[in-house]
């Protein structure tokens, strides 16, 4: 049965429809519940200056009994945004579920299985019973083996108590951005960004301070303008090299220029994302910032093992940084999860033991993300009203089809920006894309190119066939 829910503001009375997903895309308006329903009435029982308080009235049905529940939530989970990438991706696979034959490219995850050498040490991890809980921060030999990559391919020194190992890079970045970061600091963030710098930001009660970047100059930031951004309040820069959304590659020399930069500030920490380090193609290459003069000290570096190994659900992570604020998340986790799982940690050193950049089953992916790079970069580039950056890593392309705005279309309504082209891309097409206002950048949609090529081929069919009908309304 279902239960029936409604808002109703105390004032005036009036019941309002609740919209449970803030995607943009149609979501069914109910609850259900498997035992007994109660009837749900939200009343707006009184308003603070800073919020409004919603109560719950739940009264059951089957009785005369009435109990008040306060549900109103706390002001931190208020500030903050859901993922739209997850929202995406979950809305696609209930409509494949469904039975719509809907391509998605909106997730990002490599399409590929977890090598089998990684696998197996899972298996065996199970088989031999190494099942139990491990030190908070990692067990000694996965994190013995992340100093020798460190050290091998980044060319930065750490010992084992300078890593916490986490159950995947998000916790990493999220425990960094709550240990380092006071009420009112400010984290800067390059725009086009991953969707959950700025709510981990928003979160740890600091203030994001986005830096636009322009397809121009393959959204890279101007270290001019992070000058112009930095004071007493700036607390942590997060760089993202290889980006996701756009693939972008920092340039060694440009990183130089941001660490002179950085340097000048003694409070600014910097978190260097390098979870698509490996996605990387040639003659781009990889950058450590830590490995700059003088950015050690300063830099929190994250990576794992989701992307470039395939292994997005075993989910495993880490940070490497000075001991300092390495111990500061290891508290922090040892309050939250605990140490990741015993079996991904097993799986992650046979990832490590892969060889360097992940031996021969980590290159067989990145060639095969190239040549889907190259194809979508060769079929977009021949259409007409559609501006990109070529990426040099990741499995992204972030499109410009901001020309296709301001067209009306018949039974659809007008397409104005990024939410509603990816709505039209979706009901038209039936290929799901992420807004790239998710990512900051409304002129843009993303594309993850973690999908056969022959889905591709299909996606990119569809979705010209549905532009061809919106006409550009600018030539480029
Ligand atoms: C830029 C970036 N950083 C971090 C993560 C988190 O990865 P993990 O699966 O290890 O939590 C992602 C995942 O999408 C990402 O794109």
């Amino acid at each position: 049965m279902a239960a029936t829910v409604s808002l109703q503001s105390q004032s005036s009375g009036v019941v309002l429809p609740v919209r449970r997903f803030n995607s943009g895309f149609q979501a069914p308006e109910y609850l259900s519940f498997s035992s007994t329903p109660p009837r749900i009435t939200h009343r707006i029982l009184h308003n603070t200056t800073q919020s409004s308080r919603i109560r719950a009235v739940v009264k059951q049905e089957s009785s005369s009994e009435r109990m008040e529940v306060d549900i109103s939530l706390s002001p931190r989970v208020n500030s903050v945004k859901p993922s739209k990438t997850v929202a995406i991706t979950d809305q696609a696979t209930a409509l494949v579920e469904a039975g719509a034959p809907v391509i998605r490219l909106a997730a990002g995850e490599p399409d590929f299985d977890t090598p089998a050498v990684i696998a197996e040490a899972g298996i065996n991890a199970i088989r031999e019973g190494y099942t139990r809980y491990t030190p908070n921060a990692g067990t000694l030999e996965l994190r013995t083996a992340i100093c020798h990559k460190l050290k091998e391919e980044n060319g930065i020194s750490y010992s084992p108590d300078q890593i916490l190992v986490s159950n995947g890079a998000k916790q990493s970045i999220f425990q960094a951005v709550l240990a380092v970061c006071s009420p009112g600091d400010e984290v800067l963030i390059p725009a086009p960004f991953w969707v959950s710098y700025p709510e981990m930001a928003r979160l740890a009660d600091a203030t994001p301070v986005i830096l636009p970047t322009p397809i121009s100059n393959n959204f890279l930031l101007d270290p001019k303008l992070l000058e112009s951004k930095l004071s007493e309040k700036s607390r942590l820069l997060i760089l993202c090299s290889p980006s996701n959304p756009t693939g972008s590659v920092y340039p060694k020399k440009l990183l130089e220029e941001i660490a002179q930069i950085v340097a000048k500030h003694p409070r600014l920490l910097v978190l260097s994302d390098e979870i698509y380090e490996h996605i990387i193609y040639a003659p781009a290459t990889h950058t450590s910032f830590a490995s700059l003069p003088g950015m050690w000290e300063r830099t929190l570096t994250v990576n794992g093992f989701s992307k470039a190994f395939a292994m997005t659900g075993w989910r495993l992570g880490y940070l490497a940084g000075p001991k300092h604020f390495v111990a500061a998340c290891n508290k922090i986790q040892s309050q939250f999860t605990s140490g990741a799982s015993s079996i991904s940690q097993k799986a992650a050193v046979a990832a490590l033991g892969l060889g360097y950049a992940g031996g021969e089953a980590v290159s067989t992916m990145v060639k095969a993300f190239r040549e889907r790079r190259d194809f979508l970069i060769r079929s977009f580039g021949e259409m007409e009203g559609v501006k990109m950056s070529e990426p040099q890593g990741a499995f992204y392309l972030f499109i410009d089809f901001s020309s296709y705005y301001g067209v009306e279309v018949e039974g659809f309504g007008k397409i104005d920006d990024s939410d509603s082209l990816c709505r039209y891309l979706l009901d038209k097409a039936q290929v799901a894309l992420v807004p790239g206002v998710a990512f900051g950048d409304d002129t843009c949609i993303r594309i993850s190119y973690a999908a056969s090529l022959t889905t591709l081929q299909a996606a990119v069919e569809r979705i010209k066939k549905a532009l061809v009908s919106l006409k550009p309304t600018v030539s480029v």
